[in-house]
């Protein structure tokens, strides 16, 4: 069975994005003159600096505290309440730093997703740069991929590599993969916004466009 997400609407799409802290990468969205409307940035955390820039950017602001909440159940009732209330095609975490019950992510099925600083399935969770570093690996950076219950495992949209250099620490090739990150979101929202993709049956992202170039990022640099 396939499944087009997002294409209930024929009409321009909404996008509401969730945010934790800095928000960097929603400001890259914002920024990124996507095909759609944005029609809520909603952070779990009042003091997330994100919400300014939000509203800087005219995008209406909502909190969801989740220390409101006795438990994750009911947290996420009232996340997706505020979420449903502004109709969206398309849900963006972009560091939004809270664990998702199934519940709540089937009900977004194909059409929630997320940023993670890791070439996944490799590093899901947290300290990836670190972990990175500590494994010796040569070639690190993110993915966007589409939510399930398991964390950090759902359908791949896409991903962009860099090298891991010889001095790196955690902070400097976290700078190197977020560059990347504020390329790689808008790209796959984008193509959400466009019905451009195709989640199969299996779990499986498919771009619905046939020539794709191909080269590889070799690191060390070949001499
Ligand atoms: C990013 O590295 C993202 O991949 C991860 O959390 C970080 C959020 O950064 N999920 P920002 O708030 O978007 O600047």
């Amino acid at each position: 069975m396939k499944h087009r997400p997002g294409s209930n609407k024929a009409a321009e799409k909404s996008l509401v994005i969730l945010i934790s802290g800095r928000g960097s990468n929603m400001r890259a969205l914002l920024e990124a003159d996507l095909p759609c409307r944005v029609a809520a940035v909603i952070s779990n955390k009042a003091d997330a600096p994100g919400l300014e820039v939000a509203r800087q950017h005219g995008i209406a602001t909502r909190v969801v505290a989740h220390r409101d909440y006795p438990d994750r159940e009911s947290f996420d009732a009232a996340l997706a309440a505020t979420i449903d209330a502004c109709q969206p095609d398309i849900v963006a975490l972009a560091g939004f730093m809270r664990i998702l019950t199934p519940r709540f992510v089937e009900h977004y099925h194909g059409r929630l997703v997320n940023i993670h600083p890791s070439l996944l399935p490799a590093y899901g969770g947290l300290d990836t740069h670190a972990r990175a570093i500590k494994d010796g690996v040569k070639i690190h950076g993110c993915t966007v991929h589409f939510v399930t219950a398991d964390l950090d495992h759902g359908p791949i949209i896409i991903q962009a590599a860099v090298p891991v250099l010889w001095r790196d620490t955690p902070a400097t090739l976290a700078e190197r993969v977020l560059r990347q990150e504020h390329r790689i979101y808008p790209q796959a929202v984008r193509w959400l916004c466009m019905d451009s993709l195709v989640l199969d049956g299996e779990g499986k992202v498919y771009l619905n466009r046939v020539e794709q170039p191909g080269f590889a990022l070799v690191a060390p640099a070949l001499e």
